[in-house]
């Protein structure tokens, strides 16, 4: 099965994404995670993609395409992937079913995380996770067990995003709005839509995504 997680900055698609890998052995394809790796790395892609990313606009779509077209050639052939924070364009959109099409593998759902925008503020200025291991946290919602210590590996180690300040949100928002919201049409045309509450809490939201995709 292969799923494209969609919603603004905030709405939920890491965490949503985590849980259905833990749950049922989904690859998350993350273009962020991807891009912050290439970034941390180096890489001539990191070089090019590290002050988009930290003005909150969008790398090239033949960045982010090739991305995901490696990390498709790593699955095995009958292991799912959620696309998280791809396709953002609409040429990214055109370029995924270019390269699902040559693998094989067609798109089963679209789902749509749907939210309240000024709360994505307040939950992404928030967020932080654990330098080791990368679980997530947030100041307002989840707060490691033992404060300054991670519940999964027990480190004292944590980290902000770059790009989680308010003024760069706003203009991911934008960037949102402008260039990814356009694309659902594509996908509605097709029948494979659907709208889940992501301001409800993590747990039922999970539960939502599930009822979709069984
Ligand atoms: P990317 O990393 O994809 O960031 P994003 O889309 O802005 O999404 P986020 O990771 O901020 O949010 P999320 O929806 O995953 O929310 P999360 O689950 O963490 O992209 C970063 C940058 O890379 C882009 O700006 C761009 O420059 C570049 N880029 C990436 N892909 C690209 C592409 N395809 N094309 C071009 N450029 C690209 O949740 C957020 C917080 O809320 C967490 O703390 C979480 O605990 C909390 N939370 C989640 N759900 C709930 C809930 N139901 N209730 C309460 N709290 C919740």
């Amino acid at each position: 099965m292969n799923i494209i997680l969609l919603g603004p900055p905030g709405a939920g698609k890491g965490t949503q994404a985590q849980r259905l890998v833990d749950r049922y052995g989904f690859k998350q394809l993350s273009t962020g995670d991807m891009l912050r790796a290439a970034v941390k790395a180096g890489t001539p892609v990191g070089l090019q993609a590290k002050a988009v990313m930290e003005a909150g606009q969008l790398v090239s779509d033949d960045i982010v395409s090739a991305l995901i077209g490696d990390e498709l050639d790593a699955l095995a052939p009958g292991q799912g992937a959620i696309f998280d924070g791809y396709p953002r364009t609409a040429p990214q959109a055109e370029a995924l079913d270019v390269i699902l099409t040559a693998r094989g593998r067609k798109l089963d759902h679209v789902i749509e995380l749907d939210v309240d925008e000024d709360a994505l503020v307040e939950r992404i200025t928030g967020r932080f996770t654990c330098a080791q291991c990368g679980k997530g946290y947030n100041d307002h919602f989840e707060l490691p067990k033992v404060p300054g210590t991670c519940d999964k590996c027990g480190s004292h180690e944590f980290k902000r995003r770059p790009d989680d300040n308010e003024a760069t949100v706003r203009t991911r928002m934008a960037e949102y709005r402008a260039k990814t919201a356009p694309i659902l049409p594509i996908y509605n045309a097709r029948g494979i839509v659907s709208h889940i509450d992501g301001m409800a809490a993590m747990d039922d939201v999970t539960a939502a995504i599930e009822a979709v995709i069984k």
